[in-house]
C-alpha cells in the first residue's frame, strides 16, 4: 500500500484542546470551546481545503473524538480525512486491545474507517506494529503512521509491516522552531528519502511561539500548558517578536511564520485550531515562501532562547 490515495493538505487539523470543550473536557489547554464556534471553524476550514483532522483517544479522554464527530456531521464522510491513534500506554487487558480502542474509536467519531492510524507513542514495536495489520485488511484503517518514535524503532516497525506488504506512510513527531529533533536525528532526512510525510505537531508550542502569550498575558492560569510554557515566555520574546515583524512583511501574523517555516522544512503541520479565524491563518501561512535569510536568522534566535520544550510524553530521541 503506498500513500497515493492518501490526500495530504497543506496544513493538518490538530483537535487535542477540543478535549477541553463542554463540561467533561479535562482543562488541559484552559480553553472554553463551543460547538457553535467549532463548527464555523470547520466551516472555514472545509471552504479553505484543510480537510485532515488529526485526534485521539486520549485528547480528553474521548471528549475530542466525541466533539469532532458531532462537528464533522454536517459535512460527506467522503469530503474530509480523519486521523487517529491507538496509545498503547492505555491499552486495555482484552485479546486485542488495539482493536478494541479502535472500535471505540470509530463510534465516537461516527465513521466506519479511519484514513490514517497511528501508534501513538513506542510501547513495544514488536508487540504492538502486528496488530496493525488485520485493521488494514478490514479496511477499517487505511493507512498506518508512527508518532514519537526513534528511527531504529520506525525502522523495525516499517520491517514488520513490510513482511505483510504493508509500509510505515507517515510520520508525527513534535517539530517547531524550538524543537528540531527530528532535523538532528535523521528522521526528517529518512522520510525525505523513502518519500515518507512527515507530520509536526506543536510547531506553535501550543500557542506560546504566537506571540499573544507574554508575562502580562500568560497561558490560562491551572493549565497544563501554562505549566510547561509560562517560565518560558519571556526567553522567547525576541523570536516571537521576529516571527511577528517578518509576518508583517508579508502581510501575516506571528503563527502563521512558524506556520510557513515548518511547511518550508518539508513537514505537513498539524495546527491545533481552536478559533474561526485559525483558519484565516492557516490560509495566509500556506501562501508565505520564507527567505532563506528568514530562516536562518528565525533558527538563530531559536537557538539562541536556548529551551528544552520536549513533552513529557516524549523520549529522548
Ligand atoms: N502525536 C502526539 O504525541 C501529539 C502531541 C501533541 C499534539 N499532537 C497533535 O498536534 C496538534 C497540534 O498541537 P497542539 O494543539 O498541542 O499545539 P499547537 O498547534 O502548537 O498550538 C495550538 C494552540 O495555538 C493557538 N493557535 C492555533 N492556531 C493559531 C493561529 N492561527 N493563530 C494564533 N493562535 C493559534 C491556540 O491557542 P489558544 O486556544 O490559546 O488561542 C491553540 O490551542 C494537536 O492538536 C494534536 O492533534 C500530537
Amino acid at each position: 500500500m503506498t500513500t497515493d490515495n492518501m490526500k495530504i493538505p497543506a496544513v493538518a487539523l490538530g483537535t487535542w484542546a477540543w478535549g477541553d470543550s463542554g463540561s467533561s473536557g479535562d482543562g488541559y489547554f484552559g480553553s472554553t470551546l463551543t460547538q457553535t464556534d467549532l463548527e464555523e471553524l470547520a466551516d472555514r476550514a472545509h471552504a479553505a481545503g484543510f480537510t485532515l483532522w488529526d485526534t485521539a483517544v486520549v485528547y480528553g479522554m474521548g471528549r475530542s473524538e466525541t466533539v469532532l464527530g458531532e462537528v464533522l456531521k454536517r459535512f460527506a464522510r467522503s469530503d474530509f480525512q480523519l486521523s487517529t491513534k491507538f496509545t498503547p500506554q492505555a491499552a486495555g487487558a482484552g485479546d486485542d486491545p488495539m482493536a478494541d480502542m479502535l472500535e471505540q474509536s470509530l463510534a465516537r467519531l461516527g465513521t466506519d474507517y479511519i484514513d490514517l492510524y497511528w501508534i501513538h507513542n513506542p510501547g513495544d514495536v514488536a508487540r504492538w506494529t502486528p496488530h496493525l495489520i488485520p485493521l488494514l485488511e478490514s479496511g477499517k484503517i487505511k493507512h498506518v503512521g508512527l508518532s514519537n518514535h526513534n528511527l531504529s524503532q520506525i525502522v523495525q516497525a516499517n520491517q514488520i509491516l513490510g513482511d505483510a506488504g504493508y509500509s510505515v506512510e507517515a510520520i508525527q513527531n513534535h517539530y517547531s522552531l524550538l524543537h528540531r529533533n527530528s532535523d538532528q536525528n535523521g528522521i526528517l532526512d529518512f522520510c525525505t528519502k523513502e518519500g515518507i510525510p512527515f507530520f509536526a505537531y506543536m510547531v506553535l508550542e501550543q500557542g506560546a511561539l504566537t506571540g499573544k502569550y507574554n508575562p502580562q498575558n500568560p497561558l490560562p492560569e491551572g493549565s497544563n500548558r501554562a505549566q510547561a510554557y509560562n517560565a518560558k515566555l519571556p526567553q522567547m520574546k525576541s523570536l516571537t517578536d521576529r516571527l511577528g515583524s517578518i509576518g508583517r512583511s508579508y502581510g501575516a501574523e506571528a503563527p502563521d511564520v512558524a506556520v510557513a517555516w515548518a511547511i518550508a522544512k518539508g513537514a505537513t503541520p498539524i495546527i491545533g485550531v481552536t478559533k474561526p479565524n485559525h483558519i484565516d491563518g492557516l490560509d495566509r501561512a500556506a501562501a508565505i515562501v520564507l527567505s532563506n535569510d528568514d530562516i536562518v536568522e528565525l533558527e538563530a534566535l531559536a537557538l539562541a532562547a536556548n529551551l528544552d520544550t520536549r513533552g513529557w510524553w516524549e523520549q529522548e530521541m
